[in-house]
């Protein structure tokens, strides 16, 4: 594996590959990575003859008071866990590679990206937008590889490359789970050990959301309360908001007649976490 720092090294050696007719898929990530960010890179290398894997924090979707300057860092772990699962090229690019200058124009996300994580962290889904349409511009690759974990991020950026006439195709990712269902996330490892085992709570919530759907429960406000109320009864989290949405636009669903997403943001002292579950609504 090759580690990348600049655009113009980066961009000489795909072209080159890519004259050979070599396919390239890409990944890309902010680092600190864990068995989630893993198994794309794994997808992405078995489907495709060379992987691209990007680390990059990136300021432009941390609001004021987010996490930026503690979010965690690992190069050297980074390095030894893409190499392992065989990735071509990490592009670990500078803050001034990819930021030459302050911005002047944006990605600019509409409704999609306002509503839910998007209208608790302002902004956010503009730098998301923003940053990974410049990476697939760098990168240009064939495929980009996106988890589902992070389901709003994935309307988004399905939305701008359908809206913007990007040419690339999007592989969604099934979320990686620890062995007691917790999603996994670089921010996990905020929790304090009595956060972490409370944390389990979303994904129970989450199941039980589907249990009753698959049981023939229809009205999503019912639902939602009964989510929030073992949220709330099972462990110390304060409630960002639990939705029930339309899968591809993430307008809300009052009453479930086609398959839905159940979404989750909730905060474990300053620790926001986020999780999902898509639901199949048989017999519609
Ligand atoms: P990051 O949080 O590092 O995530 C990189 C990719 O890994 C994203 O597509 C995310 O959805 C996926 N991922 C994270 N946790 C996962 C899990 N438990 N199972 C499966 N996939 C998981 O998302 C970002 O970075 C950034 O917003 C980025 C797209 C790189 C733009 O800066």
């Amino acid at each position: 594996m090759k580690v990348i720092k600049t655009n113009k090294a980066l961009r000489g050696k795909l072209a080159f590959l890519r004259s050979q007719g070599k396919s390239i898929g890409f990944v890309p990530t902010m680092g600190a990575f864990h068995e989630g960010h893993v198994s794309l890179m794994r997808r992405c290398v078995k489907e495709n003859d060379i992987t691209v894997v990007s680390l990059f924090v990136n300021p432009l979707q941390f609001g004021p008071r987010e996490d930026l300057a503690r979010y965690p860092r690992n190069l050297k772990r980074d390095i030894e866990m893409a190499s392992a699962v065989n990735v071509d090229f990490l592009f670990v690019p500078s803050l001034q590679e990819i930021y030459p200058e302050p911005l002047s124009t944006f990605v600019q996300v509409g409704k999609i990206g306002n509503i839910l994580c998007g209208a608790s962290r302002p902004g956010h889904f503009q730098g998301v937008a923003t940053v990974v349409l410049k990476l697939l511009n760098i990168v240009q690759p064939c495929v980009i590889y996106l988890g589902q974990k992070d389901a709003q991020q994935v309307a988004v950026i399905k939305r701008m490359i359908f809206d913007l006439n990007i040419p690339v195709s999007v592989v969604i990712c099934p979320t990686s789970r620890e062995a007691d269902g917790l999603a996994m996330s670089s921010r996990n490892i905020y929790l304090s050990p009595t956060e972490r085992r409370d944390a389990v709570v979303l994904n129970k919530a989450l199941r039980m959301g589907a249990r009753l759907i698959a049981f023939g429960e229809r009205d999503g406000g019912k639902i939602i309360s009964k989510i929030k109320k073992l949220i709330l009864e099972g462990s110390s989290a304060s409630i960002d908001y639990v939705s029930i949405v339309e899968i591809s636009g993430f307008a809300p669903v009052r009453r479930i007649s086609k398959d839905v997403l159940i979404v989750i943001a909730v905060k474990f002292g300053t620790t926001r976490l986020i999780d999902n579950v898509i639901v199949k609504v048989h017999g519609k």
